[in-house]
């Protein structure tokens, strides 16, 4: 019978680890000894036992001391606590320390073969369950990640849904996300950054759903009151994404019409409290709504648009947004569609 199962025997007195050693290789364990609690560690280390017999009384560390890091160290290793009868009591708060049995000397050797064999089919089943919850969880978490995919899929088809009704705002949730991107990569955002600012872009104007129509399309100049009405679309938009994307893509689409120096409308935060992906939006949003059609004006020349984000820095725009947008804006599509010259032009002049 060969239960391959390892089994290390702790005990300072060569002939209890003989005896138990033998009794146990005869039911099938593969037995390794250990004299005390630094030899039984470097055993550990080398390899690794599924069981320990351990010996609570040993000349220097004892059976109590070393328990807790064995299961620190080896929390799928079982310890049965070897202890003499008269102590029992020590053994009884081993246990409660994570001992899993604990056997009496002098020991009735067929008990501690019972008590081996029931320990590891203990730790077994606990093995078991524990792998299964793991793999529950791991379905659970793809189930999760799959379902927000469809959720965050069918607010964005919605989005571009909305912009398309609109000949003033089509595509422009795609324009300022390509514009945000290539201004994170300037700054060298990182990829997970890169990612909640993808989603923040994408979707920052989902709450223009709850904003009136005609009043979004007005040709003339906005009432306070109108424009607070269009401003509620941040708060709205935030709401609508809250229980598919992250506290960070939240906050980004919450803020992204907030100014740098903190005088927008209702505004509570400013300057760097303003999430960087906000701040990042805030100059791609502005540039390409200059850059399109409005109901109250035409659309702004490049070179004019690229003056009006320059001359917003530190008011509107944060500095280093602004000048890392600047910098990148040969490249941007909109500008290389034959209007490369005029941003070279303004850039010289810098
Ligand atoms: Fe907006």
């Amino acid at each position: 019978m060969d239960k391959k199962e390892r089994i290390l025997i702790v005990d300072d007195e060569a002939g209890i680890r003989r005896l138990l050693s033998h009794k146990l290789a005869k039911a099938g364990y593969a037995c390794q000894e250990a004299e005390n609690a630094e030899r039984a560690l470097e055993k550990m280390a080398a390899n690794p036992a599924e069981l320990i017999i351990l010996d609570i009384k040993m000349p220097g560390k004892s059976g109590i001391e070393l328990l807790p890091e064995i299961k620190a160290k080896y929390a799928n290793t079982a310890v049965i606590m070897a202890t003499a009868i008269t102590e029992a009591s020590n053994a009884i708060n081993c246990m409660r320390e994570g001992a899993d049995d604990y056997i009496c000397k002098p020991f009735n050797l067929e008990e501690v073969v019972i008590s081996a064999d029931k320990t590891l089919e203990k730790r077994r089943l606990e093995l078991e369950i524990k792998e299964y919850q793991e793999r529950l969880q791991q379905k659970v978490d793809e189930q999760t990640v799959e379902i927000r995919r469809l959720f965050l899929g069918a607010i964005e088809a919605l989005v571009f849904a909305l912009e398309a009704k609109d000949k003033y705002t089509a595509g422009h949730s795609r324009r300022v996300t390509k514009i945000a991107l290539a201004i994170a990569k300037e700054l060298g955002l990182s990829k997970g950054e890169v990612e909640d600012l993808r989603w923040g872009s994408l979707l920052h104007d989902v709450g223009k759903i709850a904003v009136d129509q005609s009043i979004q399309n007005k040709p003339d100049k906005l009432t306070a009151v109108e424009y607070e009405h269009i401003m509620i679309h941040t708060q709205i938009g935030a709401g609508i994404v809250k229980p598919v994307v992250n506290d960070r893509v939240v906050a980004m689409i919450e803020h992204h019409h907030d100014r740098y120096d903190g005088t927008g409308l209702n505004q509570t935060i400013a300057g760097e409290d303003i999430p960087l992906g906000a701040r990042i939006m805030a100059v791609a949003d502005a540039f390409d709504a200059m850059t399109s059609d409005r109901p109250y004006r035409p659309t702004l020349p490049v070179e004019e648009a690229l003056r009006e984000i320059k001359r917003c820095t530190y008011t509107q725009f944060d500095p280093l947004v602004a000048r890392a947008f600047i910098k990148i804006s040969d490249s941007l599509p909109v500008i290389k569609n034959g209007q490369a010259a005029a941003s070279k032009a303004l850039k010289a002049k810098r």
